[in-house]
């Protein structure tokens, strides 16, 4: 359309990348009016981990604005208020519906367009639906799926409508695992159902599952592992009865909540920059294929060096840090070097609390005591030390297996590893 503005950064998508990288902005200096964030969501940009955790609490839940970005950094809380009074233009509720890296311009669903001399793209990535694995039934009023504010205040409600019914969660990653501990919490009986042969299947190995599977069964939780669900059956208002898995079982439901991936947001660029592992390819600076374009967050596919690979993440922690550190190689080219990431995962669900540090790849060593209550693993790949898991960790005892890990020590004898478990890290 002819109706635009013209800004020199724009950062498209309002998440949790966006916000960290708006308060890296103004540390560096950028002037007013320089830049704008796009979001299709209605509020400025906040802590998506809340989401799962703080925000389904039966008491004190937390509601915005108590974790916008950048709280969960303990850095300043950025409120609109802030993004007007730095003189970041926040355009909310308004969707980019196609991008023209070669005109470097946006159009957006209001017609507007917006053009940058550098864009940022932080889309983030949309929850896969179960009408993608052949399964029909998402629109119903009580099947809840969770990735933004809307889809968190629709599943309290749901949640709200069936107190002490049943929940069937589908999928056994990361949402299944922390919403079946938060249904939990809110007194609704769970069952959790998904094709692994124990949850969290991309990272634990079985006897590290085993120690949460074995929790949340003291909790009430009921597992149904290695089948998929098959079909929904619904009432005369649409809402879901019952599910009916592959093995053949049914079982009658009030609730279901589905977790089951992620899809990164990249249609707007195919076909104009470089994909690889589903997300957009950018290079230590974090810049696509595209000299104007960097990309950050989960949409992001960008060079690990430690491991010497591309990957594309989805967590918090490589949002934040890929967001500040695309806008030092915007502002300060020269001062900045190729980002060096250790990959950091973490989850916390009931009193329990773990951190990963590294890749999960080669040989495993366990420590501590899997009947207590901190217990922790070692990955050793082709003589190194390269992944760390702890539960219940002290603040030092996670740092220490950080440190240990982005050390990337030879390992000799995994046998004296072993012995010396938590030790090790801590003296390395
Ligand atoms: P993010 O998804 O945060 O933001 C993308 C933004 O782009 C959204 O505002 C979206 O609406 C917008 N957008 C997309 N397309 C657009 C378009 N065409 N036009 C306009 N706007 C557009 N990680 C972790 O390490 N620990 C944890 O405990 C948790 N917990 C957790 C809970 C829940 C419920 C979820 C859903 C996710 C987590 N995560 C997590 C993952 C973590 O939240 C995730 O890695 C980051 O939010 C990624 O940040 P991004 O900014 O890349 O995407
Ligand atoms: P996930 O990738 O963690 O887990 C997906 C799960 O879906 C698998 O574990 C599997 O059990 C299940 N699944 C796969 N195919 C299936 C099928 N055909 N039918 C039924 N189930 C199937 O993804 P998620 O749990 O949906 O989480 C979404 C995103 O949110 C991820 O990017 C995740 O990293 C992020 N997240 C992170 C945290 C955290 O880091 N603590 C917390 C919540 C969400």
């Amino acid at each position: 359309g002819r109706m635009g503005r013209a800004f020199v950064y724009v950062i498209l998508g309002g998440g949790v990348a966006a916000g960290y990288a708006a308060l890296e902005f103004i540390k560096k200096g950028v002037s007013h009016g320089e830049l704008c964030i796009v979001s299709d969501e209605p509020v400025a940009p906040y802590e998506r981990p809340a989401l799962s955790k703080g925000f389904l609490l039966p008491e004190a839940a937390a509601r915005l604005p108590s974790f916008h970005t950048c709280v969960g950094a303990n850095e300043e809380r950025l409120t609109p208020k802030w993004y007007k009074e730095h003189g970041i233009e926040l355009v909310l509720g308004t969707g980019v519906k196609s991008a023209d890296v070669k005109r470097k311009t946006l159009l957006t669903t209001t017609g507007e367009t917006i053009s940058y001399k550098i864009l940022i793209v932080a889309t983030g990535a949309r929850a896969l639906k179960l009408e993608e694995f052949g399964v029909s039934g998402s629109d119903a009023q009580n099947v809840c799926y969770l990735r933004d504010i809307a889809d968190a205040n629709r599943l309290v409600d749901v949640m709200q409508s069936c107190p002490g019914g049943n929940a069937v969660v589908i999928g056994g990653g990361y949402i299944g695992m922390e919403c079946a501990a938060s249904l939990v919490i809110n007194k609704i009986n769970v069952t959790m159902v998904f094709p692994e042969e124990h949850c969290m299947a991309r990272l634990f190995t079985s006897k590290i599952a085993n120690y949460y599977e074995e929790y949340y069964k003291s909790r009430g939780v009921n597992f149904i592992k290695g089948t998929v669900l098959s079909s929904f059956d619904f009432d005369s208002n649409g809402k879901v009865t019952a599910v009916t898995l592959r093995d053949g079982s049914t079982l009658s439901v009030d609730m279901v909540v589905v977790g089951i991936g992620i899809r990164p947001n990249t249609g707007l660029f195919e076909g104009q920059l470089t994909l690889e592992k589903g997300g957009i390819k950018v290079n230590g600076m974090l810049q696509s294929s595209n000299s104007s374009v960097y990309a950050i967050g989960d949409v992001a596919a960008f060079p690990v060096k430690a491991f010497g690979e591309t990957r594309r993440l989805e967590h918090v922690d490589s949002a934040r840090k890929s967001a500040r550190h695309v806008v030092s190689a915007i502002m300060e080219p020269d001062k900045t070097g190729e980002f060096d990431y250790l990959p950091f995962f973490y989850s916390r669900v009931f009193t329990l609390s773990w951190q990963f540090y590294g890749d999960n790849v080669g040989e495993v060593v366990y420590y501590g005591d899997m009947s207590g209550s901190a217990f922790g693993a070692y990955w050793v790949s082709k003589g190194y030390l390269v992944g760390a898991f702890l539960e219940g960790g002290t603040k030092e005892e996670y740092e220490a297996i950080a440190k240990a890990t982005r050390l990337r020590p030879a390992i000799e004898d995994l046998t004296e590893l072993e012995r010396q478990g938590l030790r090790y890290a801590v003296t390395v």
